[in-house]
């Protein structure tokens, strides 16, 4: 481990601090069995005198000032992980969260598949990430696409970790039932399985509702709807699958474009925010070996929908996905 770390302790004390936000809250809770010490993380804040120059990390495109900053840092500080690479392959990776895990995990030395929406963004990612092993490129707005990336993804090979990390806010709720429930379900069942699958949801989970009449008929669903849908589709794949390790993630309320649609409040740790995907990812720390959890800064969150552990519910959201796809998830 580098000596210039973030102890674990001010990592969750930056997020304990901090208040509750409208696309996730940042609700601590008591420690878990998850206690350890933290994966490998920058100490310093982003250097502010090497602000990106030109379009580079997209600052009021497509990332904010705050990603950017923080892109700045893990290219200047974050040093190679001494243990075993990994294959990662990480949807929306193309700005926020994502793409943050993507550079980090790239930096540390493990070979990183980015997803882009379409070729124009593909282009900006691979000029933001050099060192990117690829890009595979699919709208998951038109299912089409979806499964056209599955098979994108499966002629690259088998990956050690996938995150579904693509999501988005304001859309219709078609849009939205494509773009962040039924195609994180498409890829899940479409693509050779890894050994670890994450799933960023959010705290608005708690708020979603399972809505099967709206997955068969293609109807409408609310972003708090589909962020339950992606945190039960990991724990669904947890019991499906014992011999892998899968889980749901809330990144908590961070200033990323996606936050920005609702202003500039969030109130979240933007590192904190895409450091669990990464200590999944590296599985080297005590606890992150964790799998069929709702985990929150690498602790276990306990303030979930009670329909997330909830098996039947998980079967019932299964079947309702196989019948508007026709692809059964096994
Ligand atoms: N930010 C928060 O406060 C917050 C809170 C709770 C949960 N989350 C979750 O965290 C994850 C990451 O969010 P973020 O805040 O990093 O958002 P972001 O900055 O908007 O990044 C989202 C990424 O997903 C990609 N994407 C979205 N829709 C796509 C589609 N239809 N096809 C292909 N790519 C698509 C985006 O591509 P483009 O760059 O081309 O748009 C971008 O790379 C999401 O699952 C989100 O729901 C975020």
């Amino acid at each position: 481990m580098h000596t210039n770390e973030f102890t674990r302790r001010s990592l969750i004390l930056s997020g304990a601090m901090l208040g509750v936000g409208l696309l996730s809250s940042c609700s601590r809770t008591e420690p878990s069995p998850l206690n350890s010490p933290s994966v490998p993380k920058p100490s310093e804040p982003a250097d502010l005198h090497a602000r990106p120059q030109g379009d580079l990390y997209g600052i009021d495109m497509y990332n904010t000032q705050a990603v950017a900053d923080e892109l700045v840092y893990i290219d200047g500080n974050v040093r190679p992980f001494d243990g075993e690479a990994k294959r990662v392959l990480i949807t929306g990776s193309t700005a926020g969260a994502g793409q943050l895990a993507a550079a980090y995990l790239s930096k540390r030395g493990h070979a990183v598949v980015a997803h882009a929406r379409n070729a124009q963004r593909a282009a900006d990612v691979r000029r933001d990430l050099p060192a990117l092993e690829g890009v595979v490129i699919g709208d998951l707005r038109n299912l089409d696409q979806t499964r056209a990336l599955a098979e994108q993804i499966n002629a690259l090979g088998k990956f050690d970790v996938i995150i579904h990390n693509a999501a988005e806010y304001r859309l219709s709720g078609p849009e939205l039932l494509n773009s962040n429930s039924l195609s994180p379900y498409l890829l899940t069942a479409l693509v050779t399985p890894p050994q670890q699958l994450s799933y960023l949801s959010s705290n608005q989970q708690l708020s979603g509702g399972l809505k099967l009449d709206e997955i068969r008929s293609g109807g409408g669903i609310s972003y708090p709807d589909s962020k339950l849908h992606m945190a039960m589709i990991a724990t669904a794949v947890a019991r499906l699958r014992p011999d892998s390790q899968v889980n749901a993630v809330n990144p908590g309320w961070i200033p990323t474009w996606m936050a920005l649609q609702d202003g500039p409040y969030s109130r979240d740790d933007l590192r904190a925010g895409y450091m669990t995907q990464v200590w999944l990812a590296e599985g080297v720390e005590p606890g992150s070996d964790v799998t069929g959890q709702y985990l929150f800064h690498q602790e276990i969150e306990t303030r979930i929908n009670d329909l997330l552990h909830d098996e039947n519910a998980q079967d019932q959201l299964l079947a309702a996905y196989a019948e508007q796809t026709g692809v059964i998830l096994n």
